[in-house]
C-alpha cells in the first residue's frame, strides 16, 4: 500500500487543461484499491500570492467544488485544507531550522523573482520549508507533481535526510512522480493552456459565456468552403482529447471535405464539451450554491489528516527535544 499526496494550489477556478491534465487523472489514482491518497488545497501557499480575503476564499471553494463535481470520493481520498490542519507550520519551522539559507536560496519560486526581491515575502522564500512539511507530515512516498515542482521534492528529501543526520530516523523520505503520459491540453491560441495566458477554457461559465469563449480559438482565414487541416487547427486540438474515435474520423472527414466552416468546428465543440460534462456543471454550480456542502467535506477529510499529522508531529518533537 502506497501513501500517494499531493497538493493543488488554489490560485483560480480550474480550467480544462487542468481538468484533464491533472484532477481526472488524480481521482482515477485515488480510485486504485492499492493506494492510500491525501489531497490538498494548498491555500497557505496561495497567500504568498493573494492578499484579498474574499478572492482567497473563492478560489478555495471552486478549486474544492470542481473536484468534488468530478468524483472525488471523501471515503477513499483524505480531502482537505492545508489551513486547517495548521501542524503544517509547526513542522515548517523545525525543518526551516535544519535547512540551510543558502540551499533556500536555489529554489526556481524564489530564484524566478530574485530579481525583484522587492517583491519576495518571506513566504515565498521560505515556501519549499512548506511544501516538505506538506509532504513530512503525513508519511507520504508518492508525490505526484508536474516536472516544475521536482526541485522542491528533492528539497523534501534533502531536509528530511539532514535531520536524520542529527537527530535520528524519524520520517518517510518521498519519491516525487511526473506523470508523462498525461495530455498536454493547448488553449484557444495554440499554446499550452495556462490561466496567466489568458487562453483558457472555464467549463463551469454559462453556456452563452463558454460558447464565447470556445469561439474565440484562433483559426487560420481559409475559405468556408475550401477543404482545411484539421492537423494544425486548435479547435480540432481540443476537439480530439475529448470525442470518441467514430466523432474524430467524422470530423476529420468534415475538415477534408471542405464547406464545412470553423464556426462549424467551434459549434461541434462547444455541443461535446456541454454534453461530456453536463452532470459535473451541474455538480459544479450546486457545490457552489451550497459552500457548506464543501465545508463539511473539509471538515472531514481535516479530522483524519490532522490524526496522522499529530502522531507525526509526536515523534518529531520528541526526537528534537521538545
Ligand atoms: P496554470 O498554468 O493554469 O496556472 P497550474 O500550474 O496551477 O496551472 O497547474 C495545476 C495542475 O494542472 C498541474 O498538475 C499541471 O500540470 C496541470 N496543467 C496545467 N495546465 C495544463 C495543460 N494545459 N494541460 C495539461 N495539464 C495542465
Ligand atoms: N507547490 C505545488 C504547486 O504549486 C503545490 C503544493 C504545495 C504541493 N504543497 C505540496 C504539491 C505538496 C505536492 C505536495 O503545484
Amino acid at each position: 500500500m502506497a501513501r500517494i499526496l499531493t497538493g493543488v494550489q488554489s490560485t483560480g477556478t480550474p480550467h480544462l487543461g487542468n481538468i484533464l491534465g491533472a484532477i481526472i487523472p488524480a481521482i482515477k489514482m485515488s480510485n486504485d484499491p492499492e493506494n492510500e491518497s491525501y489531497l490538498f488545497i494548498a491555500d497557505m501557499h496561495s497567500l504568498t500570492q493573494i492578499k484579498d480575503a474574499d478572492k482567497l476564499s473563492q478560489n478555495t471553494y471552486a478549486t474544492a467544488a470542481t473536484w468534488l463535481a468530478f468524483g472525488l470520493n471523501i471515503e477513499n481520498t483524505v480531502f482537505y485544507k492545508q489551513s486547517s490542519v495548521s501542524q503544517v507550520t509547526e513542522l515548517s519551522w523545525y525543518l526551516s531550522c535544519f535547512f540551510p539559507f543558502s540551499r533556500l536560496e536555489l529554489a526556481h519560486s524564489f530564484k524566478d523573482k530574485s530579481d525583484r526581491l522587492e517583491d519576495v515575502n518571506g513566504g515565498l522564500f521560505t515556501y519549499p520549508m512548506l511544501m516538505a512539511a506538506d509532504i513530512l507530515l503525513y508519511d507520504a512516498n508518492i508525490i505526484p507533481v508536474g516536472k516544475d515542482q521536482l526541485q522542491h521534492i528533492e528539497m523534501t528529501r534533502d531536509v528530511a535526510s539532514r535531520v536524520h543526520a542529527k537527530v535520528g530516523e524519524i520520517f518517510v523520505i518521498p519519491e516525487g512522480k511526473v506523470q508523462k503520459e498525461n495530455m498536454l491540453v493547448s488553449g484557444t491560441d495554440g499554446q499550452k493552456m495556462s490561466k496567466s495566458k489568458g487562453n483558457v477554457i472555464d467549463i463551469f461559465q454559462t453556456d452563452k459565456a463558454l460558447r464565447k469563449q470556445i469561439m474565440s480559438i484562433q483559426t487560420d482565414s481559409t475559405a468556408l468552403e475550401a477543404p482545411k487541416k484539421w492537423s494544425t487547427c486548435n479547435s480540432f486540438a481540443i476537439y480530439k482529447l475529448l470525442a470518441s474515435d467514430s466523432e474524430i474520423a467524422q470530423m476529420k472527414q468534415n475538415y477534408e471535405a471542405g464547406g464545412y466552416g470553423y464556426g462549424h468546428a467551434k459549434q461541434a465543440l462547444f455541443e461535446l464539451i456541454c454534453n461530456k460534462f453536463s452532470e459535473q456543471r451541474k455538480r459544479y454550480a450546486y457545490y457552489m450554491n451550497n459552500l457548506e456542502e464543501i465545508d463539511q467535506a473539509l471538515e472531514f477529510g481535516a479530522k483524519k489528516a490532522a490524526l496522522t499529522a499529530n502522531a507525526v508531529l509526536k515523534r518529531v518533537r520528541k526526537k528534537i527535544g521538545y
